[in-house]
């Protein structure tokens, strides 16, 4: 029987994006034995689990998320024995290994689709959905591709059809509703499920179920990319035998996934009657602005969404996709160190994303340095790893520039600072491991509450507050306990005045 409090519940994911980790070879982009130096870095700070970005072979037209082969490293990333063994050690720590899973697409450069473009007759041409062009000559539908806003059709000159991509034209969407599609990709499952992998987080997952008819984005949403449409129950039938794969094996493998419908109802029906996702990325929250309203509102749209399910949260402020928090909300320290006290004390499953628990930002990347057609390339700069230049990397050529402050914003500058943000995610990590309400408490927000955000998580046995004062004015908060974090090192007290200090956040027992 599943246990009420199984792992992915409780811990708190890191996500690596591979590229931007750290190189050991020179050639300026990291690889999976820069990931392994850093395994005591990840170990020391204290979460749980790793989400590892694509590191399959790869053209690499979209730094991954195009798969040239499912089941096999990028030699730009190492080998599978290497990966084997950062499986090993990450377990030898109590780390889980998640790994991406990219299910709705592959590369043109995929071997299936070589075939498949080869020729109509081709016994692979049914893995990919094509079309023949609309009356007028032109792609089949109007919809639009998500990451530069075409058109997600392209035209094969060789066999004299378009094929759908709701990404770039080099990620060619298989066409999920052919069985031999469904069963080559659970053999991907299958391959690092045996391998050990504790699960998966599946990119784009809401995208695998299409409407067969492939019907026009009616007039008020044409114009937006289909992926942010895509809801489908063809996509909940797909979900349930994927669940059932992951639940065949032992040791609660499980599955977190990219829902990016940008409404939480939409999204919490990807949990199913808990024989879905196990846990689902929820974007609202991720796009709000740091105000304590708005966080009010997410908080209670997800507990209103998900709660009736038995569904449990995730909650992320930053990944590969996105500009880094600390730019989006402008950049203050004070206000990074307040909002690793919010993501790591809500009721749910956090998700960090490398670099942020030492204070990272986005790069500034001048045009002629920009890589991704999708203007994603800040939040993928290098991750600094000591003060001085190549901060850890083999090279100090990486393939993006460095971020911001790359002499401060590192562990060496700020490991034995006890005043540092790392400092602070530490503790508040540690803090989160000793008090279980914390974790598997229930959740009670306060309204009413002005520039603070208040909630309190609690058990049968211990009730914890959180009070974020998400304003840059000094505000009073009545809350009344035994102080057990600040996240302004200026005024760690051991009490409480009734006072939160600009961006001040608070972690407070009331016994
Ligand atoms: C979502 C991934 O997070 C993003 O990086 C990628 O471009 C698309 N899916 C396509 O795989």
């Amino acid at each position: 029987m599943a246990s009420d409090h199984p792992w992915w519940r409780t811990a708190v994911g890191y996500q690596i994006y591979p590229r931007s980790f750290c190189d050991t070879t020179g050639n300026g982009i990291g690889d999976l034995d820069g990931i392994l130096r850093h395994l005591d870095h990840i170990v020391d700070l204290g979460v749980d689990a790793l989400w590892l970005s694509p590191f399959f072979r790869s053209p690499m037209a979209d730094y991954g998320y195009d798969v040239a082969d499912f089941c096999d490293v990028d030699p730009l990333f190492g080998d599978l024995a290497t990966f084997d063994t950062l499986v090993r050690e990450a377990h030898g720590h109590g780390l889980r290994v998640i790994i991406d899973w990219v299910p709705n697409h592959t590369s043109d450069e995929h071997p299936w689709f070589r075939a498949s473009r080869s020729s109509k007759d081709d016994p692979k041409r049914g893995w990919y959905v094509w079309r023949d062009a609309a009356p007028d000559g032109g792609p089949p539908n109007n919809w639009i591709e998500s990451l530069t806003f075409g058109p997600a059709w392209t035209f094969d000159e060789r066999t004299g059809q378009y094929y759908l991509h709701c990404f770039l034209p080099q990620q060619p969407d298989l066409d999920w509703s052919n069985p031999e599609v469904v069963e080559a990709m659970e053999h991907t499952l299958r391959f690092w499920l045996d391998r050990g992998v504790d699960g998966f987080r599946m990119d784009v997952v809401h995208l695998i179920g299409k409407d067969p008819a492939l019907p026009d984005e009616p007039p008020e949403v044409a114009g937006l990319p289909h992926t942010i449409l895509n809801d489908r129950p063809e996509t909940h039938a797909h979900l349930r035998r994927l669940r059932s794969l992951l639940d065949s094996y032992e040791g609660d493998r499980m599955a977190v996934g990219e829902v990016y419908l940008l409404d939480t109802d939409l999204v919490a029906a990807h949990y199913g009657d808990n024989d879905e996702l196990h846990l689902c990325f929820n974007f609202p929250p991720l796009y709000a602005p740091w105000d304590a309203d708005e966080w009010r509102k997410q908080i209670t749209s997800t507990a209103a969404a998900l709660d009736p399910r038995n569904a449990w949260p995730t909650w992320v402020l930053s990944n590969h996709d996105n500009p880094r928090h600390r730019t989006r909300y402008g950049g203050d320290e004070r206000i990074a160190r307040a909002a690793a006290v919010l993501l790591l004390s809500l009721r749910g499953t956090p998700f960090l994303f490398a670099g942020e628990e030492f204070g990272l930002q986005d790069a500034d990347v001048p045009e002629d340095r920009r890589h991704d057609p999708a203007g994603r390339d800040g939040c993928r700069a290098p991750v600094p790893w000591t003060a001085k230049s190549p901060h850890g990397w083999a090279t100090g050529d990486p393939w993006l520039p460095w971020p911001p402050e790359p002499d401060r914003a590192n562990p060496e500058a700020q490991r034995d600072e006890p005043s540092s943000i790392l400092s602070l995610y530490r503790r508040m990590l540690r803090l989160r491991r000793d008090r279980s309400a914390l974790t598997i408490g229930n959740q009670h927000l306060h309204l009413n509450t002005g520039r603070a955000l208040i909630f309190d998580r609690f058990t049968n046995d211990e009730t914890i507050t959180v009070a974020i004062n998400m304003s840059d004015l000094e505000t009073e908060v009545d809350i009344a306990g035994t102080l057990l974090l600040s996240s302004d090192p200026a005024r760690m007290r051991h009490r409480l005045d009734g006072r939160l200090a600009p961006y001040e956040a608070v972690v407070v027992s009331a016994d």
